[in-house]
Parts: structure tokens; sequence; C-alpha cells
């Protein structure tokens, strides 16, 4: 069992290269399989749910590698319609395999990737756009079965809820579908566009209507395609977080700034300095952080979900009082407990989490019960004073490839030991 130890106190100064998105890549290599020919996905991140997602289109039938951050995948063959439960337990968003398996082999079996540590994930809105194409679904003791009769038909389908991974699987499903899907109140999350970008290089006709609907034409076949996954905006904002929480002084290189455009406003609130270019975020802390005001995340373009922990870390050390309302998912604030570890004030009620600045946290062991609640801690323990502890590292090794080393790089005092 690994364990993360983290000298706190340390002002963090100079630059962290942002790496590519996890929930772009994921999406991205799930439509690989689409794609009868060779596909090249740059600036892969080393992430554990990448390497997932590459063992599950290896487990299908196709030919993967990794040459550093390029993942090149031949998916000319596939031969297996099933992804066992293991692997669907490992990475809770392999669901977004389901659109492409169904859509490249007529027929899918997967079992029910269940709740998570986020409280209960269903995948009802994905199911019942899938049925709308024209899949049978059959559900049975954890099972799904999908079954294509003739042929996926496009159609109008209008989401309750602008979920990403159900606008993701109809994307998947729907540009190999005989004629129009219009997908209404799809998710507008950047990652999405990304597919859409992959998924057209790949002779799909996506386009995005004025109201926000996709349009998709159906095509016949698509081909292989060259494309770059984009930056990570949610590892830009633990790191934007991590220089806040430490009064540094730090570049972010390889961002995207419009995507942060929730985010970087309430560090501005807080006392921070942000200079934005297109493709470059430089923050200057004060000394100590003025609180973070109320913060509600929700479906982009507002504020994200995944910003919501790394910011409760950095609202922990503030002056004052922050709010955050979390607007996506039942049960996201696991971490607090450990927070608390540290001596970090927090109340949370239900979907509410009510944060009193203390002038000082105090290093402690603490662990991971999530990826972004385990990027809260990291956060936390760089304020800290004294060394922590941190374990539960598989949660962070899903989303943040290379932490330490791109901490060490700004001056953190950070190293990362077996056993
Ligand atoms: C994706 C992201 C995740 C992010 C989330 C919200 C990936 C791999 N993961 O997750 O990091 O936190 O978007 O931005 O991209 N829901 C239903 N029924 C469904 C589907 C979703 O009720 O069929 C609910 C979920 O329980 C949740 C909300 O809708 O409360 C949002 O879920 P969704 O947008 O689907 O998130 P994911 O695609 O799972």
């Amino acid at each position: 069992m690994d364990t993360i130890y983290i000298r706190g106190g340390r002002r963090l100064e100079g630059e962290i290269p942002i790496h590519g998105a996890k929930n772009s890549a994921l999406p991205l290599l799930a439509a690989t399989l689409l794609a009868r020919g060779v596909s090249e996905i740059h600036n892969c991140p080393h992430l554990s749910d990448v390497e997932a997602s590459m063992s599950i289109l290896r487990l299908l039938g196709c030919r993967v590698e990794r040459q550093e951050n390029t993942v090149t995948v031949d998916a000319s063959v596939v031969c297996c319609d099933s992804i066992p439960d293991e692997l669907m337990r490992e990475m809770r968003s392999s669901i977004v395999f389901l659109g492409a398996v169904v859509a490249r082999c007529g027929q899918a079996n997967l079992t029910y990737p269940g709740g998570c540590e986020l409280g209960p994930r269903p995948i009802d809105l994905h199911l019942a756009a899938l049925r709308r194409l024209g899949v049978t679904v059959e559900e049975e003791y954890g099972h799904i079965r999908c079954r294509v009769e003739r042929c996926l038909q496009g159609a109008d389908i209008t989401l309750a809820f602008p979920s990403v991974g159900a606008t993701e699987n109809v994307l998947l499903a729907a540009c190999t579908a005989q004629g129009v899907t219009v997908l209404h109140n799809a998710a507008r999350e950047p990652e999405i566009d990304d597919l859409c970008l992959f998924l057209n290089a790949c002779g799909a006709k996506i386009r995005r209507l004025a109201d926000g609907a996709l349009h998709i034409v159906g095509v016949p076949r698509l081909h292989g395609a060259i494309c770059r996954v984009m930056p990570d905006r949610i590892e830009a904002a633990t790191y934007l977080a991590a220089a806040a929480v430490t009064g540094g002084a730090v570049t972010l290189r390889d961002c995207n700034r419009l995507h942060l455009a929730a985010i970087l406003p309430v560090f501005e609130e807080s006392g921070c300095h942000i200079e934005a270019a297109s493709d470059a975020i430089c923050i200057q802390a004060p000394t100590r952080l003025r609180r973070l005001g109320t913060i509600r995340t929700m479906p982009y373009p507002g504020f994200p979900t995944d910003a919501g922990a790394p910011l409760v870390a950095a609202a922990c050390v503030a002056q004052g009082t922050s709010v955050f309302v979390e607007g996506i998912f039942e049960n996201r604030y696991k971490y607090v407990d450990e927070l608390a570890r540290l001596g970090a004030s927090v109340c949370v009620d239900g979907r509410v989490a009510v944060v009193e600045g203390v002038s000082a946290l105090q290093a402690a062991p603490v662990t991971c019960t999530d990826l972004r609640g385990g990027a809260a801690l990291v956060v936390a323990a760089l304020a800290a004073h004294g060394e922590t502890a941190i374990t539960g590292l598989q949660h962070l090794d899903r989303g943040y490839d290379g932490l330490t080393d791109c901490l060490r790089k700004v001056g953190a005092l950070v190293r990362r030991e077996n056993g």
C-alpha cells in the first residue's frame, strides 16, 4: 500500500504542465472501437482508468499500444461484445463502452456498474436513450444485455438531465445509426465537444445546434483518425487550489482558460491575482485567502462538481465562511471527515457544506475516500503544519498523472513510498 507524505507550509512557485483530461480520454478510447482501422490518441494521460479502458479494448479484440503519451488503437477486428464484471467494477465510467459496443457489434453484454463513492450512479438515462435508438435492453441480476434487431435507427431524444455519460453513449450509438438523431438537453461539457471532434474526424456527421442540442446524421461506417486529448480542467483547478493555499505563484501550462471560466473568478474573489493567456494561467495568491463565497456545482458551463472538493480544501484555510452546494451528486462529501482530522471545520447537511476557515491545519494520517476527495486531502496537506501521510492512493491514481512530480516541481516537499 503506497503512501504519499507531504510536509506542508511550503510556498509553491514555478510551472506545472497540465495533462490530457481523463474525462475526455476515456470516451475517446471507447470511440476508437467504432473506427474500422487505426486511431491515434495523443496527449493521453497515464492513469489507471486509461489503463482499464485499454484493457477493455484489448479484450474486445483491438490491438492497443502506448508509446509515451500516444495510445494507438487498431480496431480493424472486434471479436467480442462482452465486458466482464471485474473491468466494469474497476472503472465505473466503463459504461461509456455500451454505446460503442452496441454500434460496432449489434449487441453488448455488460454488468451493471452499480453505485460508487459519490452515491448511487443510475444509468436509466443511458438505457432509455439507447432504447429510443432501437436497442432492446434486458436487465437481469446485474447484467445488461443489449441487442439491435435490424439496425440502429436515428431518433429525437430528450434527456431529462444533461448527463455527460448518457450524451456520450448516444453520440457513440447514433453516429452509425440509420437516419438523423437529435439529442435535446445534451451535456455541454467541453469533453463532449472533444469527442464530437474526434468522431467527425473519423467520418461522423455531428454538429451542435444553437440551442445546445446535438444533431447527428448517421453514416454507414467510421474510419480511424488522429486526435489530441484536451487539457484536464479539473487537474488545473486542483493545482490552482494547491497554489492558493500556500500563498504561491504558479503558472499552469497547456491549459484552456475558457474551460475554467466558472472557476477562475472564485480564486479572484478570494484575493488571488490571475493572469490568463490562451494556453497558460498564472495565479498569485495572497498570504491568506479570503472566504470563497457560495459555490453551487452544476452542469457546464456552471461550476464543475469535480472541482468542488479541492476548493473546499482551500476554503478550510481561508478567512471567513464559505458555502458549497452540490448540484450533481447525492453524496460528495465523504472526504470531509478526513479533512476534519487535519483540523478543518466543515459542517455538512445533505448537499450543503459550510466551511469555517481556520488559521492553520495540522498534519495527520488521512485516507482518500474517492478521486476528488483525495485531491482535497493533498491540497489541505500542502497547507498543514507538519507531515501528512495520505493513503488510499488508488483513487488519486485514477485521475492525477505524475501528481508527486508535478508538486515537487513547484517546490512542495512531497514523496511517495511503497509499503
Ligand atoms: C461525468 C464525469 C464525472 C463528473 C460528472 C458530472 C466522466 C468519466 N465522468 O460522470 O467526473 O463528475 O460527469 O460532471 O466523464 N444520472 C442519472 N441517470 C443516468 C445518468 C446520470 O440519474 O442515467 C445522474 C447521476 O446519478 C448524477 C448526475 O445524473 O447525479 C450526473 O451524472 P452524469 O452527468 O451522467 O455523470 P457521469 O457521466 O457519470
